[in-house]
Formats: C-alpha cells, structure tokens, sequence
C-alpha cells in the first residue's frame, strides 16, 4: 500500500514484478495516475488505486476495509523539501537567491501531513491487524554529521540532528514508528498474543534518483524542481539557462558538496528486501541507511550529466544555500550484511537513464510516452 510518487511509482513497479497485490493510495497532491498507466505498460500488472488523503483516517479505514489481505504498509506520502509547489514558492525559487526551504515557511502544513497524515495511518492499520510499516525516512535525520569525529561515511549509529522543518518531520515520524510498534508489542505480550507480528523499517534514504532504463517512466514533480538531477535536466533541455552552484568554499575535493547519489531502482529493490526482513525475521523496529557508500561533488555531477547529454552545461557559483551541509554520504554496510542489499547501479547510470527520460518527456506525465521508446 504505498504512493503514485516518484519513489512509490517504482516501488509500486518492483513488487508487482515480483509478485506481491499492491494497492496505491495517494491524495495526488505531486503526483499522477498516469504512474500508474506507465507501470502497466512496463510490467503487464496494474495496482489498484484509491484517491485518499492519508490525514483522512475514516478513508484509510475503507480501504483496509475493501481489502483484508493487506498485511504490511510502505508509507511514501509526504510533503517534502524538493519540489516547490505553487506559485507563491517561486518567489524563493528564483536564479538568485537560493531557497529557504519550503518547510520552513509552512511548517504547520508540513506537520499536519507528514506527522499526522503517519498517526492516522498508524491508527487505521492498528484497526485492522496490519503489522508491518516501512517508512521512508531520509539522510537529512542526521544533519550535519561532520559535527562528529568519524562519522563520513555516515552509519546509523550517528546521532540524528536535523537542521530543518522538514528533516524534524522525519525523525519525528521515525520516533512515533519505534514508540507505536514497541507498544503494541508489549500489548500483545500482555494480552498473552504473538507479539513478533509487529515490525517497523525507517529506510534513510539518501539522494534518490535517475528513471527507468526504458525511458517511460521518471520524476514528475507537480512544482518546480529543487534538487540538483531534475534542475541539470531543466538546463540540458533549455528550460533554465544555467544552473546555480551553490557554494564551491566547501572543504572538498573541489570546493563543492558532497551527496550519495542513488539510482531509483536500487532504492525501490531496498524496499522489497526491507520488507521481506520485517516479515521473515521479526526485528521490531530498525533504521537502514540506503545509500551506496560512494560521495560525489556538485562540480562531479555537472561532469557525469554533461558527459551523457554531450555537451558542457553552463553554470554559476553562487552563495551556500541555507541549511545545506557539507558531506552526506552513507555507510550501507547495515543494509548490505543485514537485508543483503547493495546497489547495483551507478550514478553515472542514474544520469543516463535521466536523461532519456526527461529528452524524451519534456512534457512529463503530461503527454504520451514517444512510440519509439514503446517499441523497445
Ligand atoms: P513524491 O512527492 O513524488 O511522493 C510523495 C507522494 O505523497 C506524492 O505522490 C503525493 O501526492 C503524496 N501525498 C502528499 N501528501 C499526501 C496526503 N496528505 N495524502 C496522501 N498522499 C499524499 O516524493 P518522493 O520523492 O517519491 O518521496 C517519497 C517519500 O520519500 C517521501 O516521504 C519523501 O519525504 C521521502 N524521501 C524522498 C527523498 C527524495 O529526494 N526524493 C529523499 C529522502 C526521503
Ligand atoms: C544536492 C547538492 C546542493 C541544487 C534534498 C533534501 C533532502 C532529500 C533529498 C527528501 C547540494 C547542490 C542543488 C542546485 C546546487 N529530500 N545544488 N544547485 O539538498 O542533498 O537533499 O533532497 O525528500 O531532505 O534536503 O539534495 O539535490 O537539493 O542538492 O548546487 O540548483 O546539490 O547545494 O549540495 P539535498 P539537492
């Protein structure tokens, strides 16, 4: 049960392919059914849909209702830092002045989905015995975590520290995962129940991205983009006219930051091994960082995306962006040993796979896939 988004989209897609019922609930506040049309074509398979509002708890309560077989939860659906919806936001969205943050200026929006769109969810699936939650939380929980000696690339023993609105909505999420299904445990304990039913997988992501190889299906975001893949596509298909570097007096290799750019397809397999670990080994609650282990620079990517677009991309250095830190890169090794997932695409591979899709799309979800790209 998950979301039409651009992560839930491919998570979708993966567990129909390996043979799991999915069933899609989305408000379809950033996203489109047309995810769903773009599955289908891929697989063969299509995920029944129910347009809901996840703060909405009589809703949810229908669909679990509708569809008893329904034994574990992937929970995507947020507001997040990375698109930018809504014409009031372009004001700090602009070539010269870098966000602030979408979060920090509606913070109470972002509480009420991401905090209390997660304990409705919670209370509805306690209703109705369903045992399992994966939920997507992100790198941003950490912060900075140069703060601390030795802790690049970062394990998920590194004390959370989130620097904004949104990074406290996650944590806060992850908190109330660990509290709820410690609880219940201890209730069926009590109530002489199996208590082992209940389980919780916070995944940290970190910096998602890419589309699929077949170029049909990709990122799609409702606002204007915020993260730096989806913004170098904007200027690789003329759509901006640079982009913005933001800070290159970072101490790194060359001056810029340093992210752990992981392929979309990587991360939606991380959710099917999460939740195979949840209903096989009974762990209670555990944080998994998904990442690959390898940082890249601002100015390493500009390299990597211009390489498969074939030419140089204009940019230009400007002012640090408020908030950003300097090194988030991962240490997997948790997610390696314990779910026996690493990734297996680069983010060179990201950048192509990329590319194809937003060449091939300039309009998005918004127009009909190119015949050519059907065929093959
Ligand atoms: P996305 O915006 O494409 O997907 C989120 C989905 O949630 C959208 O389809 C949106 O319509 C839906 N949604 C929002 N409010 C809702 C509500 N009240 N009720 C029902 N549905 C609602 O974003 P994504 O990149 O696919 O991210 C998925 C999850 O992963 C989010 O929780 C996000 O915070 C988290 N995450 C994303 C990234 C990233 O860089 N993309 C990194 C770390 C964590
Ligand atoms: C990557 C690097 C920028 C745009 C954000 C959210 C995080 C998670 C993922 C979840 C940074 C630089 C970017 C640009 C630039 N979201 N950059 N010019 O900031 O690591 O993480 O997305 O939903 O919570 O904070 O990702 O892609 O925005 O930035 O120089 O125009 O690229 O400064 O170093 P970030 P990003």
């Amino acid at each position: 049960m998950i979301g039409t988004g651009y992560i839930g989209s491919f998570t979708s897609l993966a567990l129909l392919e390996a043979g799991y019922d999915v069933v899609v609930v989305d408000n379809l506040y950033n996203s489109s059914e047309v995810a769903l049309d773009r599955i289908e074509l891929i697989c063969g398979k299509r995920p029944a849909f129910h347009k809901v509002d996840l703060t909405q708890e009589a809703e949810l309560d229908k669909v679990f209702a509708a569809h008893p077989a329904i034994d574990s939860v992937i929970h995507f659906a947020a507001l997040k830092a990375s698109s930018i919806a809504g014409p009031s936001w372009l004001l700090f969205h602009n070539l010269h002045a870098p966000a602030v943050g979408e979060s920090a200026e509606i913070p109470l929006e972002y509480y009420r989905v991401n905090v209390g769109g997660t304990i409705s969810l919670l209370s509805s699936m306690k209703k109705h015995n369903v045992t399992n939650i994966v939920f997507s939380s992100s790198a941003t929980v950490y912060g900075d975590a140069t703060r601390f000696e030795n802790m690049i690339p970062i394990p998920e023993h590194c004390p959370i520290g989130p620097t904004n609105t949104y990074g406290r909505t996650k944590s806060t999420v992850e908190s109330i995962i660990e509290d709820f299904i410690t609880a219940e445990r201890q209730n069926a304990q009590k109530a002489g129940k199996p208590f082992e039913q209940w389980n919780g997988a916070n995944l940290r992501y970190f910096n998602p991205c890419g589309a699929h190889p077949s170029g049909i299906m990709g990122e799609d975001p409702q606002g204007v983009p915020y993260n730096l893949l989806p913004l170098l596509g904007k200027v690789a298909t003329g759509d901006r006219p640079k982009l913005l570097v933001f800070g290159d007096d970072y101490p790194s290799r060359d001056g810029t930051a340093i992210r752990d750019y992981i392929h979309v397809v990587d991360l939606a397999r991380g959710h099917l091994v999460a939740l195979n670990n949840l209903r096989e080994h009974k762990p209670g609650v555990k944080a998994w960082n998904l990442g690959s282990g390898r940082g890249s620079t601002v100015f390493e990517m500009i390299k990597a995306f211009s390489a498969v677009v074939g030419r140089d991309l204009p940019y230009e250095v400007v002012p640090r962006r408020q908030g950003d830190v300097l090194d988030l890169t991962a240490n997997p090794t948790r997610a390696n040993t314990e779910l026996n997932w690493k990734t297996e695409l680069t983010m060179e591979k990201a950048c192509e796979d990329l590319w194809r899709w937003v060449s091939n799309n300039p309009k998005g979800y918004r127009q009909e896939p190119p015949a050519e790209l059907l065929k093959a």
